[in-house]
């Protein structure tokens, strides 16, 4: 397995690129079962996690076609399967987008059931649901749930807690469903609009996206549409955490600043000079050391939780104490840990952690847990004494791309390992 090896000392110095997001590409990619017409999406990223995506597509018999500057086209006109098969699923609990497109438009669907992660349990029930209130027959037997419908009928349905992938679901079901579904407490995260747009560009009707309360007025097919993704919202708080952390330099391009302002408050008030255009964002620490910040996540458009585990880097080395509560998940504090092998000084009282700032930590081996935990490793690694290994980076492809190179354009140096290997009792003796 790949490792990342990260020398520390560093200060971020220079500008980098935002890749379009993840957390849109998944759910676009999947609206391309929802008509026979081929859908074009531009501004992909090249990740772990959208392979896999065309993967399970292909896999369905649905053309995936993956040209030049990451341009994806999806054609499910030759579609012929409906089953997400647990090898895939157990990688990428996304999987699950394909569950609404697939009753849709071919009333079946047989996926795998998203076991849990290392944040938490991750239930899919609001999902399985929203899409009963719609008229689907649901069983969930053997790790899988199987679906069945005639055509989906428009219903009200209210998701007791705000889910963005389950709203994604209902919502593309509801696009060729027979009447109006209205959404209640829906997810309000730019991923979800993104989605939204792209599906209103094939035809759907859909008003209030980005709202708690999304109407969807179903139509008898959509077509096929060319549409390009919106920059990641995360990665680029990612880069800024990171330049922030090392106390210099980092530009942001190709991104969109409204969609972090929750982010760059926090970071203006860690004492970073943050600003900002149209499609650029840039922090500048100017050589002092952040401030801690006290942050509870929550749904968009409060703080959130995918930043939670960099910022809980940023208050290791900050100056001060900041108070770090996770609201969304229930374990989402597996880089704690790994940080105080750093040196961190990090105590946990249920789902909040109290971080003393620390002038230095200092590199160590550590293991990455799940994805956005490896960032804030990687993070730490670059302000560490020393080197720093961040090993099962495996999680780190998943929703990165580029992250080294991307680091590398900062003036970091961060170089990929091979970590195979194994140590054996034989060779750990040394000769
Ligand atoms: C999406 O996950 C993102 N993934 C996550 O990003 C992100 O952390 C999360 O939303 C929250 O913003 C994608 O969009 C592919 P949820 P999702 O359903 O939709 C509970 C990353 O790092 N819940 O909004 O799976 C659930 O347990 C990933 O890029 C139910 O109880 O998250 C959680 O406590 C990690 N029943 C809360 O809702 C359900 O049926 C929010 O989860 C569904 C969810």
């Amino acid at each position: 397995m790949d490792l990342l090896r990260i020398d520390g000392g560093c200060r971020l110095d220079g500008q980098v690129r935002a890749s379009g997001a993840k957390n849109a590409t998944l759910p676009i990619l999947s609206a391309g079962l929802l008509t026979d017409d081929t859908l074009v999406v531009r501004n992909v990223p090249h990740l772990e996690d959208v392979t896999t995506t065309n993967l399970l597509l292909a896999q369905m018999g649905v053309g995936v076609t993956v040209g030049d500057h990451m341009v994806v086209e999806v054609d499910s006109s030759s579609i012929s399967s409906c089953v997400a098969p647990y090898d895939l699923v157990k990688t990428m609990r996304a999987s699950i987008l394909v569950l609404g497109p697939l009753l849709a438009r071919r009333g079946e669907a047989e996926v795998s059931l998203p076991g849990g992660c290392a944040i938490g349990a991750r239930p899919v029930d609001i999902h399985l649901r929203g899409l009963e209130a719609m008229g689907a027959e649901i069983e969930v037997e053997g790790g899988y749930i199987r679906a069945r419908s005639g055509r989906l009928r428009g219903a009200r349905y209210a998701m007791d807690t705000v889910t963005v992938t389950g709203t994604e679901n209902l919502m593309m079901a509801a696009t060729l469903a027979d009447g109006v579904t209205v959404l209640e407490n829906a997810a309000r995260e730019p991923e979800v609009v993104d989605l939204a747009n792209c599906l209103i560009a094939m035809g759907a009707k859909i008003e209030g996206a980005g709202t708690p309360i999304i109407r969807i007025q179903g139509v008898e097919r959509l077509h096929g549409a060319e549409y390009s993704v919106l920059p990641d919202r995360i990665e680029t708080g990612t880069f800024l955490v990171a330049a922030a952390v090392t106390r210099g330099r980092v530009r942001v391009v190709e991104t969109d600043p409204t969609l972090i302002e929750a982010v760059t408050e926090k970071l203006r008030g860690c004492g970073a000079e943050v600003t900002e255009g149209d499609d650029w964002i840039e922090l500048n620490m100017r050589g002092k050391r952040p401030r801690s910040v006290d942050l509870r996540t929550s749904p968009y458009p409060g703080f959130p939780t995918d930043m939670q585990a960099q910022f809980t880097t940023l208050n290791a080395v900050a100056e001060g104490a900041g108070a770090i509560t996770e609201t969304v998940f229930e374990n989402r504090f597996m880089h704690v840990s790994e940080l105080q092998r750093m040196g961190a000084d990090i105590r946990q009282a249920g789902n909040t952690v109290i971080v003393r700032g620390k002038e230095k930590l200092t590199g160590a081996p550590v293991m990455a847990t799940d994805l956005r935990a490896s960032a804030s490793l990687v993070i730490a690694g670059l302000v560490a004494d020393g080197a720093t290994e961040v090993r099962r980076i495996y999680h780190l492809d998943r929703g990165y791309e580029c992250m080294e190179e991307k680091f590398a354009q900062l003036g970091a140096t961060v170089r990929r390992l091979r970590d195979d290997a194994p140590v054996t009792a034989r060779s750990a003796v040394k000769t």
